[in-house]
């Protein structure tokens, strides 16, 4: 059995993002409904900044931690626990003013977690986040990919690859403001995109190939 993570960052939970991700779970749950999907939604249930709290929380020892710093690290724990469970991440990333939501921003500073989710090494670093594979649902009003203003794929593969996971695939809704016309083939063809990897991907958990 596989373990799907849908995040989900949209303002609304009708945002182009938010329904690209229900598309993807639909045609997932439609290949494998034996699967295990876990849900995160950042948009209604935003997660707070990374503060002073948090992040002294996590060099404190657990019982040295004052219930203010054990709170916000049960939080950062509690995320974490969801990702490491995930054999494949489905992220919803709409653009907004140039970058990925707040909200994402937010999941990801707590869960990189130094000598948790990556370490240092003589050799550099080390992600310990790994054996996922990870989807990326961008959904963006003007268009972008392949140009310098396309600020969250390279930002995306490089805070992930970081944490260990390299293995992630960009499908882009773009130019979603730019008309009616321009928003239907956008839509359909991310649809497609997101149809043919569903049935072309070989799912790999713990190291062993899962047929799809
Ligand atoms: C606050 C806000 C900021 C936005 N900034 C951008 C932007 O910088 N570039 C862009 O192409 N579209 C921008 N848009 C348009 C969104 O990317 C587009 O509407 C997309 O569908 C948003 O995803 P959502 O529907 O899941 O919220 C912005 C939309 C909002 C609400």
């Amino acid at each position: 059995m596989t373990t799907v993570l849908q995040i989900k960052t949209s303002l609304s939970d009708t945002g182009n993002a938010n329904r690209l991700v229900d598309a993807f779970i639909t045609q997932w749950r439609a290949r494998h409904p034996e699967d295990r999907i876990l849900t995160r939604n950042l948009g209604r249930n935003p997660i707070p900044h990374l503060n002073e709290t948090a992040i002294t929380g996590f060099f404190t020892p657990a019982e040295r931690r004052t219930p203010e710093q054990r709170a916000a690290v049960e939080l950062s724990d509690e995320l974490i626990a969801e990702l490491q469970a995930a054999d494949v991440l489905v992220l919803g990333v709409p653009m907004y003013n140039f970058g990925i939501p707040s909200t994402l921003k937010a999941w990801i500073d707590h869960v990189a977690r130094a000598g948790i989710t990556f370490k240092y090494t003589e050799n550099g670093p080390v992600g310990l986040v790994q054996d996922k594979q990870v989807f990326v649902l961008a959904a963006r009003g003007g268009i972008y990919s392949g140009t310098p203003q396309d600020t969250q794929t390279a930002y995306l593969r490089n805070v992930l690859g970081f944490l260990g996971m390299t293995d992630v695939s960009f499908i882009y809704a773009e130019g979603l403001a730019l008309g009616e016309l321009a928003k239907d083939r956008a839509e359909t063809a991310a649809l497609g995109q997101i149809s043919r990897l569903i049935d072309s991907r070989t799912i790999t958990t713990a190291g062993k190939p899962v047929d799809v």
